[in-house]
This record gives C-alpha cells, sequence and structure tokens, in this order.
C-alpha cells in the first residue's frame, strides 16, 4: 500500500496554475491514501478545495485540520461544516472523527488536530503569535489570560478525543501512524536556520497535553511503533523521541506546492 503524506498545502496561497499542476500532480501519484496533516486553505477555501479533490480523486483522504482551516470562522462553525462536507463526499475522511483506521492486519491511522497549547515555553502575545487571535473569532475580546486559557482549553480537548482511540489502537496493531496538524514536542519544533524555536514560540508551535499523553501510552506499549505526522512549522524533523515512538515534520511553504512523501507499506 503507498501512502502519500502531504502537510501545510494552503490552496489559498498557489496560483490557478500551480493548483492545478499540484492536482495532476497527485492524480498521476495516484497513491492508495492522501493523507493531509492540516493547514489545507483559509475561510471558504478550505471547503471548496475540499470538495475538490474529492470530485477529482478516485483516491480515500484522510486529514485533519491546521490553525489556517480555522481562519475567518469559529472553532464550531467550521467543525460542523466540515461534518456536512465530509458526510456528503466520496472519498474525505475527517480524522478526528473517524475511529481506528485500520490500514493492513498490523498497521493503524488515527489523526486528530492538536493546537499550540501554550504549555511549552513562555506565552508573551506581544512577542508570540498573534494571526491565530486575530482571525480566529473564538479568541475575539479574550483579555491575555483568557487567550492562555483557551490555549490550554483546546491542547487538553485535542488530547481527550485522541485517548480513547489511541488506547485501541496501540493495543490491537503493532504499527500505529498518528496524524497531527501541531508537533506534539519541542524536540522536531525547527524554525527557519533549523534551531529549536524560542520559547516565546513554543507555546504556539507545541502540543504538548498530546505529547505528554504520547509519551505516557507509547512508554506502556513497548510492542507498539508509532509514527507521527506533522506539520505547522514548516520545517523538517524526524527525531525519534523514543525508542517506539518516531516524529515526523514535513517540509512546506506558502505558495508552492511539494512533492507528497511515500510511506510504503
Ligand atoms: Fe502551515
Ligand atoms: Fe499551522
Amino acid at each position: 500500500m503507498k501512502l502519500a503524506w502531504a502537510t501545510d498545502i494552503h490552496l489559498d496561497r498557489l496560483s490557478e496554475n500551480d493548483y492545478l499542476e499540484y492536482k495532476e500532480y497527485l492524480k498521476e501519484l495516484n497513491p492508495d491514501r492522501l493523507i493531509i496533516s492540516g493547514d489545507i486553505a483559509e475561510g471558504e477555501k478550505v471547503f471548496r478545495s475540499l470538495r475538490d479533490f474529492d470530485e477529482t480523486f478516485d483516491f480515500p483522504i484522510y486529514f485533519v485540520l491546521g490553525n489556517h482551516d480555522f481562519y475567518f470562522g469559529t472553532f464550531a462553525a467550521v467543525e460542523e461544516k466540515i461534518r456536512e462536507l465530509v458526510a456528503n463526499s466520496r472519498n474525505l475522511t475527517w480524522l478526528t472523527e473517524a475511529g481506528v483506521i485500520r490500514l493492513n492486519d498490523s498497521t493503524a491511522l488515527i489523526g486528530v488536530e492538536g493546537w499550540g497549547d501554550g504549555r511549552n515555553g513562555t506565552v508573551d502575545i506581544s512577542r508570540g503569535y498573534t494571526k491565530d487571535l486575530l482571525l480566529i473569532g473564538d479568541y475575539k475580546d479574550l483579555d491575555r489570560s483568557g487567550i492562555n486559557e483557551l490555549l490550554n482549553t483546546k491542547g487538553t480537548y485535542y488530547a481527550e478525543n485522541l485517548s480513547g482511540r489511541l488506547a485501541e489502537a496501540v493495543a490491537g496493531f503493532e504499527n500505529v501512524f498518528l496524524v497531527t496538524h501541531v508537533p506534539p514536542f519541542v524536540e522536531v519544533c525547527f524554525d527557519r536556520s533549523l534551531r529549536i524555536h524560542d520559547e516565546f514560540r513554543q507555546p504556539f508551535y507545541t502540543c504538548k497535553a498530546i505529547g505528554d499523553l504520547l509519551l505516557a501510552t507509547m512508554s506502556g506499549h513497548p510492542n507498539c511503533r508509532m509514527t507521527v505526522l506533522c506539520g505547522h512549522t514548516h520545517e523538517k524533523a524526524d527525531v525519534q523521541v523514543l525508542e517506539n515512538l518516531r516524529v515526523r515534520v514535513k517540509e512546506s511553504s506558502y505558495g508552492s506546492w511539494w512533492d507528497a512523501t511515500i510511506i510504503n507499506l
């Protein structure tokens, strides 16, 4: 089975020509499954692009959302539209609301968004990351402590969403792929010069709640191997966090597309 993994495709930033070229590339690649680990586009373009992918391709597409996918909306409104879109699609699966997906006898796929949950590093809005705060409705009118609380709440929410499926996957399969947008660990969270992001970026670039859950779960299941596929930083990383826990971040950029990473099972 050929899995193709793409991330942070930011389709709203591609020219019309590049968009068509990218679709042509994926069509020709013709993977058995396409995995997208978030930041598909922004605003209405998220739904339009997913619908277009669904109509264009004949292979299953498994995805989670990234922070950009919530821009110009709210968490609840975007989720509701995604739910409806997926329900009326041929090929789309939103991993966050799917169960444990069996890829073969020994391999399972699960996924959840994750969020920069403000738990690693130091939250200082003036030095950190402001675009999410301006463009996602849920942040509107929150003061600093309200913002911090929302970051924490999102991380906890996604970790709780994941925990049941994670337990089921590691109990039933030797290999588990976890698709998530935000890296769960500081160790894979690189900036452009391939240094670990500084303490003011870490709160927005790592989801510690999921990281903690993965450490606890995988150290208790030495016979299961997990590979985490994530994006968000746009900088490539590949770190063996535990002997049985590998975390990969795929490279990406705004305004151009990258070849998918092929994983053969
Ligand atoms: Fe991104
Ligand atoms: Fe992102």
